[in-house]
């Protein structure tokens, strides 16, 4: 009798520890409690709140009258737990992260041959919105993360409904939406801002049309492009379109397949080569995240089979990156053991 409690206690212990171990499992191997992954969020916060460097962009006049102080942060897991600090309900519009999504389409539709050869997947060197690049290789080796190859990824962007400018627009939308597991909408301020003054982006967009890269109507590319910037979002937003991102194209939330897990290597390769523009060697040597800034104050960061990381506060440093986005997202990625290149014990 006694021998028999003891065979049936054995059991018991032994199937918890089996089941506690399955969840550990499920849950992903690297991944860390709800306690550790709060605890950075919020001590990342706490510590950058400090941080009053830089300024908000304002070569798009819209920009420069968002309240800088704005900051929120927010981390999404491959198995979809969210933890988020400070204000996540302020929206700012997207900018430059929309290429990332843009280019997921365009390698989604159209295939990564293409993209390699008719965009280009190497750093420039040079400044987001450079046209000497341009010049340079006669628009060839350009990235889809800076102006000339984002506006011809936007123009190879197929509708789902047909090709006129309302479809191809509903296509992206709805896209990004997918991923950010709500539907989004843009801030016509912004879109109405930066197509009052987006004049150089409208001679890239001609350049590349000159040199072939743009099939047809670089105008309406560019106008498209434009509009794809305005999209608004707040730090919950990108963190989730991080978050697929990480967790192989899979939205972490709504479970849907958005993109084909193919392709999210080639997305994050682009991101880390190109993300921080002039800085992306320098981000890439301090935390090995791929990422992606905006001129609207938000950077998204990849932990791939982990989490997605996203940090708005407006103000940016020279070339064009925020200033506190950068810090809390590295103090959160250093905290969590984020770096991909970091050796496993
Ligand atoms: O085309 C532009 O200038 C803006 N719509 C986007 C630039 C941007 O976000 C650069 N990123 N840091």
């Amino acid at each position: 009798m006694f021998n028999l409690f003891r065979c049936a206690a054995g059991i018991a212990i032994g199937a918890a520890l089996f089941l506690a171990t399955g969840a550990g499992f499920a849950r992903g191997a690297q991944l860390q409690s709800d306690d550790e992954l709060r605890s950075a969020v919020n001590s990342a916060f706490q510590k950058t709140q400090a941080i009053t460097g830089g300024k908000n962009a304002d070569y798009i006049p819209a920009l420069a009258k968002v309240d800088p102080h704005i900051f929120g942060v927010a981390l999404v897991t491959v198995d979809g737990r969210v933890f988020t600090a400070g204000d996540i309900r302020s929206e700012v519009s997207i900018q430059s992260i929309s290429k990332v999504f843009t280019l997921a389409l365009v390698l989604q539709q159209r295939g990564s041959k293409i993209v390699e050869d008719n965009i280009g997947v190497d750093a420039t060197g040079q400044a987001f919105n450079s046209i000497v690049a341009i010049e340079q290789h006669k628009g060839l080796e350009q990235n889809p993360l800076v102006n000339p190859g984002a506006i011809t990824t936007t123009s190879m962007v197929q509708g789902t409904k047909g090709n006129t400018r309302p479809a191809i627009w509903n296509t992206i939308l709805s896209w990004y939406s997918d991923f950010a597991a709500r539907p989004l909408k843009i801030n016509a301020e912004v879109f109405k801002s930066e197509s009052d003054t987006n004049q150089r982006n409208q001679a890239i967009g001609y350049l590349m049309y000159a040199y072939g890269f743009i099939k047809a109507e670089p105008l309406r590319a560019t106008d498209v492009y434009t509009e794809q910037c305005s999209v608004a979002v707040n730090a919950k937003d990108l963190a989730t379109m991080a978050g697929t991102l990480a967790n192989a194209g899979k939205n972490p939330v709504t479970g849907k397949q958005v993109m084909k897990p193919a392709n999210v290597p080639e997305v994050l390769a682009v991101m880390a080569t190109a993300g921080l523009y002039d800085d992306s060697g320098k981000w890439l040597y301090h935390t090995g995240l791929p990422a992606k800034s905006g001129v609207g104050g938000g950077i998204i960061a990849v932990s791939p089979g982990k989490f997605g990381i996203a940090v708005i506060s407006p103000p940016l440093d020279d070339a064009g990156n925020s200033v506190r986005a950068q810090k809390a997202i590295a103090d959160i990625s250093n905290a969590l053991g984020g770096n991909p290149y970091a050796p496993r014990r």
